[in-house]
């Protein structure tokens, strides 16, 4: 039989993402339910090796399901990437009893925790959150959907201005290196052409695509662009090039920047967290270690973290099909 968890400490590190507080919250209040008690862990693994750390219960999180960012804030650590560094971390959380540790956050974090829990015995669940929606073992990330809500609003916005001077915009999204944001978001916003990294569309298929659309009739357009996309310019080059070869646009850019990470989270992310922080807590309860909590087909799951961190989750392929079609 597993020895009894009596102190678990929560921590969000990566980028911040919305969903964050309304998980921090579910693990407290879950904590809370089973009678153990939860610590809560300032500025990721930066504050566990300096020992920031604050004693949460269920009342700490009144009123924070519907706020942006982190309230326990997020770094990145670089010297938690040291042996020395995640030695002082131990004994930090072993000096205060925390016993077992939920982290919130992406792969960066996931990758912390694994070594952690590899070299120090220290049993570690993750809870993905991450605008990017990049992490294998789960449909969805904490602060996906959010983000792409956001940015649909942002580029509805801009289609009311680029169609009243008939322009073309480049919008620049984020999400690192993976095009799941773009992808959607574009698809949502009903963008003409959507320039994702996994997929190199190449430069004469975009002015072709431009081409036909102009002569179908469409006077503005929207091309949104992941900021890992690979057609080998960015978004200001691209003007640049367009304009070049197709002097009938007027093009415009918007990057959107870190508004795609703050705002209320949606009523999906915060459903999504309570459910992942009641797994989280009751997985460590049950002796479960080194795992994820991932959605799958509207099922909460555990997956194991050295898979989740090893790959990406593909976009769906079959929504560029569906995109194409949609611009016809
Ligand atoms: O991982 C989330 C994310 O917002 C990415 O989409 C983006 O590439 C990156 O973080 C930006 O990081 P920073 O906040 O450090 O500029």
């Amino acid at each position: 039989m597993t020895k009894k968890i009596k102190k678990i400490g929560v921590m969000t590190s990566g980028g911040d993402a919305p969903g964050m507080n309304a998980a921090i919250r579910s693990v407290v209040r879950t904590c809370a339910f089973h009678d153990i008690e939860c610590v809560g862990i300032y500025r990721g693994y930066e504050g566990m090796i300096e020992g920031d750390f604050t004693l949460l219960n269920a009342r700490s999180v009144n009123n924070i399901i519907n706020k942006g960012g982190t309230f326990l804030k997020s770094a990145r650590s670089k010297e938690f990437m040291t042996k020395e560094g995640r030695q002082k971390a131990c004994l930090q959380l072993k000096s205060v009893g925390i016993e077992a540790l939920v982290l919130i956050g992406g792969d960066g974090t996931f990758t912390g925790g694994m070594i952690f829990n590899q070299e120090f015995d220290f049993p570690v669940i993750g809870i993905p959150g991450t605008i990017d929606n990049d992490i294998l073992g789960t449909n969805f990330t904490l602060g996906y959907d959010t983000a792409l809500n956001t940015i649909v609003e942002a580029i509805d916005k801009i289609r009311d201005t680029a169609s009243s001077h008939k322009r073309l915009f480049f919008v620049e999204v984020m999400g690192r290196d993976v095009g799941h944001i773009a992808l959607n978001a574009g698809v949502g916003a009903g963008a003409e052409e959507i320039l994702v990294p996994e997929e190199n569309l190449g430069l004469d298929r975009l002015l072709e695509s431009l081409k036909k659309s102009k002569n179908s009739g469409k006077s503005s357009s929207i091309v949104v662009v992941a900021e890992g996309d690979k057609i080998g310019k960015n978004v200001f080059e691209l003007k640049d090039y367009v304009e070049e070869n197709l002097p009938d646009y007027e093009v415009r850019v918007s990057v959107l920047g870190h508004m795609q990470r703050g705002g209320p989270p949606s009523c999906y992310d915060r459903v999504l967290a309570s459910r992942m922080g009641v797994k989280a807590v009751e997985s460590l309860l049950d002796g479960k270690t080194s795992y994820m909590v991932g959605i799958i087909n509207n099922k909460i799951e555990l997956y194991p973290i050295d898979k989740a961190v090893k790959g990406h989750s593909d976009i769906d392929t079959e929504l560029l099909r569906v995109s194409d079609i949609m611009t016809t």
